[in-house]
């Protein structure tokens, strides 16, 4: 009998409950959760309701279930040094240890990394402690500059010249202001590209890929308005993208087996957990944006669905350094995954529609499509948004055009003041992709 701690409470951990159901060892499922999420109560044996900083708590709750391992969803506990606890506490961990999991929480970290081991991907870019040599830096760049900051900041934290601010006095007070906070602050030439997310289990030797996706930040249609943790994403049946070239993932992949070594080199640890790179492929090939220490959501309802391989089995040997002997196979289909979010998501606090963030909402008739709850909370007279992000809704088939629909479908049944991005995964947007990626190659 397999007993499995899972941390996190969003789609992302709803669909890691699922594919961890799926095996044929029948686990029993641990889960700690910041807030209630019905989905992964369904899987689980037990739940507890905790916060992501409580070592002792999720330790404690560990040693009850006689878990043989953990996974872990979000960075935030990550970061928290949630698989040192465990560690220590003799349990392992699909995720990297706090020092490991700098490799998302630190982009500093990352990009020195690849200079230091030679590893192409890195965009130019300079880390700065004060102001001074900032404006020099940013003049260098003819087609603008990009600023981030060191440490997590929910994917929003990034600032795009062009789209977050303009020319360099404006870029200065920006990095004044992160200074301050965070006392360092990148400053990276801005690509310009299509981007892809290659998700990874990685056992510290062995780096496996799983099927490409494409994520969508942008709020609305068409890649307009703020950025928010993802409105959706698709991946194609054939696990590349519409707009790639076969050497592009080729790419990535050996971008991220060397960092995977370099690691290894500059901490003398091995990394066991998930390698996410967002690449961008640009006129003078694939650059690496960031990597995330985890499954990315949405991405992981996209792949983790296609998995043929028993996933109980493919998390120990990703801890007890097999990969290489295990076969990770995926479904050859298509997934849409369109996040259904509050109207008022992603919006000014002064502009939101009063009151859609805490509505309730009702999942009408669906069928042949995977529902996975985030920030839903069930109470007694139905399922109410709690602000973010609701419900990721996956459309999965032979072919892009029918996973679409069928995504729509079961969206369109979906009552409440909700909104979600009608055009991901469709020909039009998809084509938009595949003709920017023509011109850029010229
Ligand atoms: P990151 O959190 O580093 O992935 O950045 C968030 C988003 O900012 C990415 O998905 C890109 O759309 C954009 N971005 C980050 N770095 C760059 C860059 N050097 N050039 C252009 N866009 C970038
Ligand atoms: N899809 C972006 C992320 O998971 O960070």
């Amino acid at each position: 009998m397999v007993s499995v701690l899972l941390i996190g409470n969003g789609a992302r951990e709803h669909v890691i409950a699922e594919t961890l159901g799926r095996s044929a060892r029948r686990p029993s499922l641990y889960s700690w959760m910041q807030s209630n999420n019905p989905g992964i109560a369904a899987h689980s044996s037990e739940t507890r309701l905790g916060n992501y900083g409580d070592l002792d708590g999720i330790v404690q709750f560990a040693r009850t279930g006689k878990v043989d391992f953990a996974v872990v969803g979000p960075e935030d506990p990550l970061n928290r040094g949630v698989v040192d606890a465990l560690l220590k506490a003799g349990i392992p961990s699909v995720g990297p240890t706090q020092s490991l999991a700098r490799l998302e929480t630190s982009k500093m970290f990352t990009r020195d990394l690849l200079e230091k081991y030679g590893i192409p991907g890195n965009p130019r870019f300079r880390t700065f402690v004060s102001k001074e040599g900032i404006r020099e830096f940013i003049a260098e760049f003819s087609d603008g500059a990009v600023i981030k900051p060191d440490g997590l900041t929910g994917g929003k934290g990034v600032m795009v010249e062009g789209d977050h601010f303009q020319g360099a006095d404006e870029a200065l007070s920006i990095c004044a202001s992160i200074l301050k906070k965070h006392g360092a602050v990148l400053v990276e030439e801005k690509l310009e590209g299509e981007e892809y997310s290659l998700q990874c289990f990685c056992d510290g030797k062995t780096v496996v890929p799983m099927p490409a996706v494409q994520d969508h930040k942008r709020r609305f249609a068409g890649d307009e308005g703020p950025n928010t943790g993802g409105m959706g994403s698709y991946s194609s049946s054939d696990h590349s993208l519409p707009f790639l070239r076969p050497g592009d993932i080729a790419d990535g992949l050996a971008i991220t087996e060397r960092v995977a070594d370099a690691i290894y080199r500059e901490t003398g640890s091995l990394y066991k957990g998930i390698m996410y790179g967002g690449f961008m492929v640009t006129a003078a090939g694939v650059r690496l944006l960031e990597y995330n220490a985890r499954f990315g959501d949405p991405e992981a309802m996209n792949v983790l669905p296609l998995i043929k391989t028993d996933f109980v089995d493919l998390c120990m040997a990703l801890i007890d350094g097999t990969l290489a002997s295990l076969s990770i196979e995926f479904e050859e289909k298509a997934t849409v995954c369109k996040y259904v979010v509050p109207r008022g998501y992603g919006l000014p606090a002064d502009n939101q529609d009063e009151g859609s963030t805490s509505a309730r909402i009702a999942i009408g008739e669906t069928s042949d499509v995977n529902i996975y709850y985030s920030s839903v909370d069930q109470r007694e007279d139905g399922l109410y948004m709690t602000s973010s992000r609701a419900l990721g809704v996956v459309g999965i088939a032979g072919d892009l055009e029918t996973a679409e629909k069928l995504a729509e479908e079961a969206i369109a049944s979906i009552s409440g003041p909700v909104d979600h991005r009608s055009d991901i995964g469709t020909a039009a947007l998809i084509n938009r992709r595949i003709e920017h990626m023509k011109k850029i190659r010229g």
